[in-house]
């Protein structure tokens, strides 16, 4: 395990006890909430709302968080929550949806407010008693707020410590502290202090310690995959090029060393040159590689078939039934490892919130797979990803690729996927990635693709009319692809792009900009 003479000096007691629960009553925040607790180096959990309370308790939290959401708390079919939770010893932070359940749930009055607060919103705590919350926030402040319904009367014993500029009550707590209820965001940037009121919660009134170190996480996962992994079992492992599947193997390596098979299937939904550059780069971090051509079965798969959904689930399940011939053809391997993370488990619907697009490798596996799957990163977000590659000895050109989606062009190429298609968006996408690079604008950039849609329009090149396929670019900001805003690009760049793509990529008439952010709209196009 050579891996641990480049680990840091880090404590030893991270694990996963003594950490937050958050309940997700839907709210669009939730992950962020829990992506902030772990900025502060605390464990976070995200489970459904109605979760039992064994598995609520099961970790043995040292706070409870409950989350925003889209519904009425008074409404017939509302999330609810256990009254228990509320009278016990465990800290609770109801935010939002989760300040007017703890009032309704313990006898004071939600109703329907007269305006609802949205945006930026003064707030103003007062000079009265402060409370532990507040230890270095100021007596007034500008929050983020987003709601109708509003806490009308206080449960009994509960006091009010901050009014909102519209007068509505905007924080109130209980039980001398160990209950806190927010009406806005302070996992949200736009609300001020809202890191003071986090770590106030964390450190001062749960008792948190920072022990969710990646060193450490990285040491206990080597252990866990020691002690999952048989000594006679083979593990196989579909590898994409990305940085999930790239740090999963690597960090598997480790461990079980040529045990492990990597497969890259080139489904011939990948970039240009993109297969070779990857099997290249996978050799040289001393991993075993199978390059698997599998093109022609999928497209074949794909023939006529339009409905993202659809198309998702026919490449995810197809990549599976090819993984188990690779495996057996390596002796039979037991485990299928996957570059599974948090995001795509919840995005999948596992947590208990809408399918938003089957991630393809967790909505698209078929029931009756052969093999056991291993995901030893599912509990980490991206950006922690990132920050274990280096921990692994994984080179940063590597860890700085830009996210690619498991399906690959299948999913941005809109309409038909006709191999003449793909090699379309192929060339386009080139073109889009050369001059982003050029312009030295890759690494700032979370995203960056083409996409083609399934429209063409009218042209004219040398007086003659044309009807070309239209090439879109998408170039987006994020920090973890749960929100993303579109990165301003020079007019230049874009402008060069456009040129270069009609003179160079036969068939393309028209390129257009996609300016949307995330939400609205998904940073890939299906
Ligand atoms: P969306 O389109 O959901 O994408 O905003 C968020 C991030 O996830 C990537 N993505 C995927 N990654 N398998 C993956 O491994 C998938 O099926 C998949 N779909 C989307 C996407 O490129 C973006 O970075």
């Amino acid at each position: 395990m050579e891996v641990l003479g480049i680990l840091p000096l880090v404590m030893d007691n991270s694990d996963k006890s003594g950490g937050i629960v958050i309940l997700d009553f839907g709210s669009q925040y939730t992950q962020l909430i829990a992506r902030r607790i772990r900025e502060f180096e605390v464990y976070s959990e995200i489970l459904p709302w109605n979760a039992t309370e064994a598995r609520i308790m099961g970790p043995r939290p040292k706070g409870i968080i409950l989350s925003g959401g889209p519904r009425s708390a008074t409404g017939p079919d509302a999330p609810s929550i256990d009254k228990s939770l509320l009278t016990g010893t465990v800290p609770v932070l109801g935010i939002c949806y989760g300040m007017q359940l703890i009032a309704h749930t313990l006898g004071g009055s939600v109703e329907k407010g007269r305006l609802g607060e949205y945006g930026r919103t003064r707030v103003i705590f007062g000079d009265g008693a402060r409370e532990k919350i507040l230890k270095g926030v100021p007596d007034a402040i500008d929050v983020w707020m987003s709601h109708w319904d509003e806490v009308s009367s206080l449960p009994d014993g509960a006091a009010q410590f901050g009014v909102s500029e519209s007068g509505s009550c905007a924080a109130f707590s209980m039980d001398d502290g160990r209950i806190t209820a927010l009406q806005f965001h302070p996992e949200v940037d736009t609300t001020e202090y809202g890191r003071e009121i986090l770590s106030n919660f964390l450190y001062d009134i749960c008792g948190c310690e920072p022990n969710w170190k990646l060193g450490d996480w990285v040491k206990r996962s080597l252990g866990d995959i020691g002690s999952t992994v048989g000594h006679d079992e083979r593990v196989i492992c579909g590898i994409s090029g990305g940085v999930d599947s790239t740090v999963a193997a690597v960090l598997v390596s480790k461990v079980i060393g040529d045990r492990l098979d990597c497969i890259f299937v080139d489904h011939g939904f990948m970039r240009k040159n993109e297969p070779e550059q990857v099997v290249e780069a996978y050799k040289k971090l001393n991993l075993r590689i199978r390059h698997v051509d599998a093109s022609e079965k999928f497209l074949a798969a794909v023939n006529g078939v339009t409905s993202p959904e659809e198309k998702r689930k026919i490449i995810g399940e197809l990549f599976v039934r090819v993984f188990e011939d690779e495996a057996r053809k390596v002796g039979g391997a037991k485990w299928l490892l996957q570059g599974t993370i948090y995001p795509d488990v919840i995005e999948s619907g596992f947590v208990g919130g809408d399918v938003i697009k089957s991630h393809h490798n967790v909505g698209g596996l078929p029931e009756d797979m052969e093999m056991s799957l291993l995901e030893p990163i599912r509990e980490l977000f991206k950006d922690e990803v990132r920050r274990i590659g280096p921990l692994l000895g994984i080179p940063e050109e590597l860890l700085k690729r830009h996210p690619f989606p498991g399906p690959g062009l299948a999913v941005r190429c809109l309409g038909n996927l006709a191999r003449e298609r793909l090699d379309i968006l192929r060339e386009a996408d080139a073109i889009f990635m050369e001059e982003i690079r050029n312009f030295g604008l890759y690494d700032s950039i979370w995203q960056a693709f083409c996409a083609l849609l399934p429209v063409r329009s009218v042209g004219v090149a040398g007086d003659i009319r044309t009807y070309g396929e239209t090439v879109v670019l998408r170039a987006v900001a994020s920090r973890d692809a749960m929100t993303a805003e579109s990165v301003r690009l020079p007019w230049e760049l874009i402008d060069r792009v456009a040129k270069r793509v009609c003179g160079e990529v036969p068939l393309v008439g028209r390129v257009v900009m996609d300016v949307t952010g995330k939400p609205p709209a998904t940073i890939e196009w299906e």
